[in-house]
């Protein structure tokens, strides 16, 4: 018997939006809920669920050993948060195979949301095509292979699906030439076209994206939430003072009377990923550490954090500093680690990519944030085309909504190291996110795209050897404050 069978058996309504995966709960009376699962957990064992108590009570977690899915079910009512996406870390041996499975489940999801198109209803599966005559229309679902510009300017891609794979061909004078251009490997589009000798001419592509009619939410109270990352404590160039004047303003104990009211609003802060500078991140990173020592980094970091006035949550993500694995999903930092950021209740860390949802009520849905580090923004920035002409790196914004338009957070090989859960893409984008959230790259950036806020958030330390060598000059001491009423962004520079 699984989950659904089990209370559907016992008189409750298991809504249709029902998705073990998506930890989709629902809270109304005698509809399946979360705290239904944990009022009967102890009276059934379920097949292959368990119930895990994290130490230190930071996160309840579901898991269901043999499906892979992890089912958070965490929600904190009195800090009106809760996390609707993360990853549960699995031990398990990695084999080759995976990463197959992995790449079928990531054609599979991206394909259904193609389907939703009326141009790609009559869409036939590679082999069939192949067997239709030549001038025929034709219809076609495929993940990219190759991409190839040929001497005439124009460009064949194979596209391949689980049955076959099949060049396709963009003349050099269609309307969406530009789009072509940036297409990039592994992503998955569809295309429409009439067939020739063991090709297909283009006439008109597709891919996944985000739904024109995507509304933008807002809040029916003035609330602020407040996105911030790449901390990096423990480096020498760690703008300590600029950070302490943050947390102060949080305290109400810095800036002006106006930037008071705001930060008296605010009950969430967010900080996406490399809170401290790690140790061993990149050769002779020792001569850049104040502290050398990785616990104490986190010490550091959670001394100002615990600082924090206490009706704030505060959620943290790792990122490729931090003391966790880099291969992605990444998991959270654990107990050992940060202790001191354990025994903080206020404090709630998630994984490397989460999606968490604030400020939910009745009639009120909340605001779905989409974490991700954005360890794969510096393979996009060279690889796409109108990206690297745009200014590369400094253009986050571009990077983010390209990623959007994916449905998918590194959607080639090679933009990121990732380890294949068996039956699940955790870098897939299902959830529509309302703000989606990200660092790494330390530029500040903000901008919407069809009622996603797209922020990039910044950094506290001064310009690293690295972006020395990139030219990039990075945008510290900034923090972006969200107003959830009006939705306007805000970004507040604590730097001299
Ligand atoms: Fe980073």
């Amino acid at each position: 018997m699984n989950i659904a069978e089990y209370f559907l058996k016992k008189g409750y309504l298991v809504n249709s939006g029902f998705n073990v995966e998506g930890a989709y709960f629902f809270d109304d009376e005698n509809v399946f809920s979360e705290e239904l699962v944990l009022e009967n957990i102890g009276e059934y064992k379920f097949d292959n669920i368990v119930v895990k108590e994290v130490e230190e009570k930071k996160i309840e977690v579901i898991e269901n050993k043999e499906d892979k899915i992890v089912l958070d079910v965490d929600n904190n009512e009195k800090r009106n948060i809760k996390i609707v996406r993360c990853y549960r870390e699995d031990s398990r041996k990695r084999e080759v195979g995976d990463f197959v499975t992995l790449m079928k489940y990531k054609f599979e999801y991206l394909k259904n949301i193609l389907l939703n198109r009326e141009e790609l209803q009559d869409t036939l599966s590679i082999n069939k095509v192949l067997e239709r005559k030549d001038r025929e229309y034709v219809s076609i679902i495929g993940i990219v292979k190759e991409k190839r510009e040929n001497k005439t300017g124009s460009f064949t891609l194979t596209l391949e699906d689980v049955t076959g794979e099949i060049r396709v061909l963009f003349k050099k004078d269609s309307e969406f030439f530009d789009d072509v251009k940036d297409i990039v490997l592994d992503e998955v589009i569809g295309v429409t076209g009439s067939k020739g000798d063991d090709i297909v001419f283009v006439n008109n592509f597709y891919i996944p994206d985000i739904p024109i009619y995507n509304e933008l939410k807002k809040y029916d109270e003035e609330e602020y939430v407040v996105f911030t990352s790449d901390v990096h404590v423990g480096s020498n160039v760690f703008f300590e003072d600029n950070f302490k004047k943050f947390i102060s303003w949080l305290n109400l104990e810095y800036g002006n009377e106006k930037q008071k009211e705001i930060a008296k609003k605010v009950k969430h802060v967010f900080i996406a990923g490399d809170l401290v500078e790690g140790i061993g991140i990149y050769p002779g990173q020792e001569k850049d550490l104040k502290t050398q020592d990785i616990y104490e980094q986190y010490e550091e970091f959670a001394k100002y954090v615990n600082s924090i006035r206490k009706d704030i949550t505060v959620v943290l993500i790792a990122g490729n500093h931090d003391a966790v694995r880099l291969a992605e999903p990444q998991p959270v930092v654990d107990n050992k680690t940060a202790p001191s950021l354990y025994k903080n209740e206020n404090v709630i860390f998630t994984t490397n990519p989460s999606v968490v949802n604030i400020c939910a009520k009745d009639g009120f849905p909340g605001f779905n944030i989409l974490l991700y580090h954005g360890y794969s923004f510096v393979y996009f920035s060279e690889e796409v085309e109108s990206i690297r002409k745009n200014g590369r790196l400094d253009r986050c914004d571009l990077i983010m909504k390209f990623l959007l338009q994916r449905r998918h957070l590194a959607p080639s090989h090679g933009s990121n190291l990732y380890i294949p859960d068996s039956n699940n893409d955790n870098l897939i984008i299902d959830m529509i996110p309302d703000f989606f959230v990200s660092g790494h790259i330390h530029k500040v950036s903000a901008t919407n795209y069809r009622g996603i806020t797209l922020l990039n958030c910044g950094c506290w330390i001064d310009q690293t050897e690295y972006q020395e060598k990139q030219g990039m000059i990075p945008d510290p001491n900034r923090i972006m404050v969200a107003n959830l009423q009006t939705r306007d962004i805000k970004i507040l520079n604590f730097g001299d």
